[in-house]
């Protein structure tokens, strides 16, 4: 039978101790039975009522979920204005974390593993990845170049802006032969290079746009010397730059938040904010303005004046 807590007054901290000790029994999956978080309506979280009940709202057990490594069924209400909620420990983490045994460019290249992921879907990936193409928004018949393009979500994430910038020529480029085939069906007005980010064609030319999302720390790219040449050889005057780290492992069909090392529970963001802070001083050095943002990837974009444009545009990091 799967363990089940009546928690009403419980704390918080108790609630934990005790679903811990289930799953350090190998137990995996567990059920609460908790004021439903609707009738509470608008306490803030950890707010008690009149009988010294905590409201905790739904997020707080999907958080709860999250930090135990667990996901959460669909509640099922129960009398007495309380919902029983399931956790399942989530299953193992995807077969694209692992090292490849094969060809690196293998390991992306899975129709039913990395390549069924689809990230706009996700409204924690699509929202803070318009947010960041808005920010770096290119022009109308503006060039793009997309690295690590895989499947092409970029592009499509391109035409989801509202207005999408009309007439741009995208230039996708990966190493991987099938995401690029699926790519190149996909977006027939695109043009696609197979090609690997450390020997990228000279003949690419220049952008008003390059994004490069989740493959940057990929293994055997000198992230350090494609920026370099980004900013120095594939950037228009003006041009900007999108850049994103994978700050997420996918587990048992979920996207979860935080860098981690493989097997390690605890999340550890060292090397994304290492990365990001070399990338932003070098681009900083260079006249961009930074910002920040996104949540499963982390979105890096940098921007430069247009010649064209005012003089008072603010260039402070
Ligand atoms: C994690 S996927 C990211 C795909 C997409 N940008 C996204 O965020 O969903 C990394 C992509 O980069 C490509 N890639 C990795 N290393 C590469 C290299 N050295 N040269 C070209 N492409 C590479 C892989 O084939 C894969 O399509």
């Amino acid at each position: 039978m799967t363990p089940r807590l009546e928690v009403g007054s419980t704390s918080t901290i108790t609630v934990v101790r005790w679903a811990e000790a289930v799953l350090r029994a190998g137990g995996d999956a567990f059920e609460l039975d908790v004021p439903d978080p609707d009738v509470a309506g608008g306490a803030w979280t950890g707010a008690a009522d009149a009988a010294g009940v905590p409201s905790r709202s739904w997020r707080a057990w999907v958080d709860l979920a999250e930090e135990l490594g667990c996901t959460v069924a669909t509640p099922r209400p129960l009398a007495g204005g309380r919902v029983r909620v399931t956790f399942h420990v989530l299953g193992p983490e995807a077969p694209w974390h692992d090292r490849p045994a094969g060809p690196s460019e293998d390991r992306y290249a899975d129709p039913s593993a990395f390549g069924a992921v689809r990230k706009l879907e996700h409204p924690g990936m699509l929202l803070p990845l318009l947010a960041a193409l808005e920010r770096a928004r290119p022009p109308d018949g503006g060039r793009v170049l997309v690295l690590g393009c895989h499947r092409g979500d970029e592009i499509e994430a391109l035409g989801m802006l509202a207005p999408p910038p009309h007439g741009l020529d995208v230039v996708g480029v990966d190493h991987a032969e099938a995401p690029l085939r699926e790519a190149a069906a996909r977006f027939p007005d695109a043009s696609f290079e197979r090609a690997d980010l450390n020997a990228l064609p000279g003949e690419l030319g220049a952008f008003d746009l390059v994004i490069a999302i989740a493959v940057l720390q990929s293994l055997g790219v000198d992230d350090r010397a494609l920026l370099r040449r980004l900013v120095q050889d594939h950037l228009r005057g003006g041009g900007a730059l999108l850049l994103g780290l994978p700050n997420s492992r996918f587990r048992g069909g979920e996207v979860t938040y935080g860098a981690r090392t493989r097997n390690y529970a605890e999340r550890d963001l060292s090397l994304v904010v290492k990365d990001l802070a070399a990338y932003r001083r070098y681009l900083h050095q260079h006249g961009f303005r930074t910002h920040i943002g996104g949540r499963y990837d982390l979105l890096l974009t940098a921007t430069r004046r247009r010649p064209d444009a005012s003089p008072a545009w603010d260039s402070s990091p």
